[in-house]
């Protein structure tokens, strides 16, 4: 069942986090399901722009409306991840997504918020959440690329007036992470008093937390074992997560874990298996570490177990 996010952030508000997963193809859509409801969890679907553009996003649809049929059970948000205008017009005109982001963060104050509100106006005609965004978090993200010196934090009484003037229904905030493998080069800590000084602010209002991957170090280890190259990567420490849950970040996002499973899987496959070309086999190995990947992010979250709840809240 696809829910707006706003709908999921209600039940989750100061208890747990949504994990907020990309997908690009067949498997990890596969995987991503099975992982979600193996853990009973909600969820919500991110699709980002370049996701859209790797296959075609009537590709990205229609496996997320097959997936809604194999599994009955799931409750999930579909979501556009750092939409631009355009894209969001898109995804709101066509009927199939509940939510989406505006990331207007590299323009200045005003005009993110023209841009924000202009968005949350055409999404709320049609019951759609608004995610928006204000600071600047570092690092790659396909074609958002944000150097060191242009980093920022949220400030929360910016944070504040921004929320009230553009009518968004959650806020992404730079509190020191990044996008990508490689978040931290020394032992930086997370901003928790940026979402602490918000929640004294606005008390009940969703954040969100994005370059959320913990970048496992065993997954890195067994990457470069097997022919990869990966330098230095480094992410969140996953034990934060339920703390910053716990402060109103309703919704955090993981994208490069799940490549990284991806990547340790086909690159241990093809070393073992060097006389292989069929690559279903390992396709097959992929869905299955890919689901008790996220079952055991949402153990984390604390969004494993919720799915009965929030389906009871659902129907009152
Ligand atoms: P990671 O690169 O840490 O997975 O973050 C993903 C993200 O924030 C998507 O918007």
């Amino acid at each position: 069942m696809i829910v707006t996010a706003t709908e999921l952030f209600t039940q989750a508000y100061g208890k747990y986090a949504l994990g907020a997963y990309n997908i690009n193809n067949a498997e990890q859509t596969m995987g991503l399901f099975r992982g979600n409801i193996a853990s009973s969890a909600p969820f919500i679907v991110q699709i980002s722009r370049g996701a859209r553009n790797y296959t075609d996003k009537r590709m990205l649809e229609g496996m997320i409306r097959a997936a809604e049929e194999i599994f009955p059970e799931a409750i999930f948000a579909v979501h556009i991840d750092h939409g631009d205008e355009e894209t969001c017009y898109d995804a709101i005109d066509s009927g199939f997504y509940s939510s989406v982001m505006i990331d207007a963060s590299n323009l200045p104050f005003e005009e993110n918020i023209a841009t924000t509100k202009r968005v949350v106006e055409r999404a709320h005609e049609k019951g759609i959440s608004v995610e928006a965004e204000l600071g600047q978090l570092g690092g790659v993200e396909e074609d958002i690329s944000v150097q060191e010196e242009h980093v920022h934090l949220t400030d929360p009484e910016e944070a504040v007036e921004f929320i009230d003037r553009t009518g968004c229904d959650s806020l992404a905030c730079a509190i020191g992470t990044s996008h990508g493998a490689y978040k931290f080069s020394g032992s930086q800590s997370l901003h928790f008093e940026i979402i602490e000084g918000i929640r004294k602010l606005k008390p009940g209002f969703p954040l969100v937390m994005h370059g959320s991957s913990s970048v496992p170090q065993e997954e890195v280890e067994r990457i470069n074992a097997a022919g990869g190259q990966l330098k230095g990567a480094k992410g969140v420490d996953p034990k934060q997560y339920l703390a910053a849950a716990k402060l109103g970040v309703c919704k955090i996002n993981i994208d490069t874990d799940g490549r990284l499973v991806w990547m340790r899987v086909h690159r241990e496959y093809m070393k073992e298996h060097p006389d292989v070309f069929d690559f279903r086999p390992m396709g097959k190995v992929y869905m299955e570490e890919y689901s008790k990947f996220i079952a055991s992010r949402n153990e984390l979250l604390g969004s494993a177990g919720q799915l009965e709840a929030v389906r009871a809240s659902l129907c009152r």
